[in-house]
């Protein structure tokens, strides 16, 4: 049984560290490797996006990641503790305790307040009612819609949504936030905003490991991992991912161009990223319209 020890949160600790990590489905004769020998660590205080295209393994990589899931082979230690032979419970408690997960359609749910919406990962942890509530408002305020507390998620628009869910997340105070298509739903003024306030949390010490398949989206991240085929075949600073794209060299996949680039045998599609039209300045998110 895996044992529970209390997370120690000192920048630069490991707290995301994957042996061969494999995970495969079985569907009739065939035989689906949709995550295939991952290594990779990640430590506090990173920004970090997984990118890949459709199929190539991300979700399936987030829900390990999350211990949503555990891998059929491979070593996952999450906060030193190893996720593998967990049960069903442990992998509750595992994921309250470490990671804040922050869904691409928001997952509010719709009958409850913004504010028990926040309040809710606390009400799990078994969190004091006034400790709750006091909790929920200060990631209300963080996020600028401690006005729209008393609101329903409906009456909020999809960036405003996306921010409780991110206060949601926050409130637990977990050692990472972890973000699916963050801005899958969001128009391009509102995915700027999260990004942005993404940015913020991370600068302020938190750590984010967001999955995307939009290039662009990626490299807001400071760390890029890049899966094809459920490999990683780049990992590295976004800087380098962002030349890597720009010369095409993924198709290539020549391991002494980045340094990290990884050999995949196949060739891809177009690897530059969008244009996104998304203002550079920096700020807390706005409210829209
Ligand atoms: N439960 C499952 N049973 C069988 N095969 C699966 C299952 N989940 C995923 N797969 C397969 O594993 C591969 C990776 O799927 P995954 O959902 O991780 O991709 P993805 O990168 O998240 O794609 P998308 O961007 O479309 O969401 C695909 O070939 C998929 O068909
Ligand atoms: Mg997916």
């Amino acid at each position: 049984m895996a044992k529970v020890k209390t997370v120690r949160r000192e920048p630069g600790e490991v707290l995301i560290e994957m042996k061969d990590i494999c995970k495969t489905y079985v569907m009739g004769e065939e035989v689906v490797k949709a995550n295939d020998c991952i290594n990779l660590v990640i430590r506090m205080g990173e920004f970090v996006s997984i990118v890949g295209k459709s199929g190539s393994g991300k979700s399936t990589f987030m829900n390990i990641i999350g211990a949503l899931d555990v891998p059929t082979s491979g070593q996952y230690l999450l906060g030193g503790e190893d996720v593998g032979d967990m049960t069903q419970n442990e992998l509750a408690d595992i994921r309250n305790r470490m990671i804040g997960f922050v869904f691409q359609q928001y997952n509010l749910l719709p009958k409850l307040s913004i504010l028990e919406n926040v309040e809710l990962p606390l009400l799990y942890a078994r969190v004091s009612s006034s400790e709750r509530r006091e909790r929920a408002m200060k990631q209300l305020e963080r996020v600028g819609l401690q006005d729209k507390c008393q609101n329903r998620p409906n009456q909020l628009s999809g960036g405003q949504q996306q921010r409780v869910s991110i206060a949601r997340a926050l409130a637990g105070n977990p050692a990472i936030l972890l973000a699916d298509e963050p801005t899958g739903a969001l128009d391009s003024r509102t995915s700027g905003q999260i990004l942005r306030f993404f940015k913020e949390l991370n600068e302020e010490g938190n750590t984010i490991v967001m999955i995307t398949h939009d290039n662009s989206i990626a490299l807001q991240a400071k760390r890029v991992v890049r899966i094809t085929d459920g490999k990683i075949n780049f990992d590295g600073p976004a800087a380098e991912y962002a030349e890597v794209i720009r010369a095409g060299q993924l198709a290539e996949a020549r391991p002494a161009a980045a340094g990290k680039l990884a050999e995949t045998g196949r060739s891809e599609e177009s690897e530059r990223p969008e244009e996104t039209g998304r203002p550079e300045e920096t700020g807390r998110p706005e409210e829209v319209g």
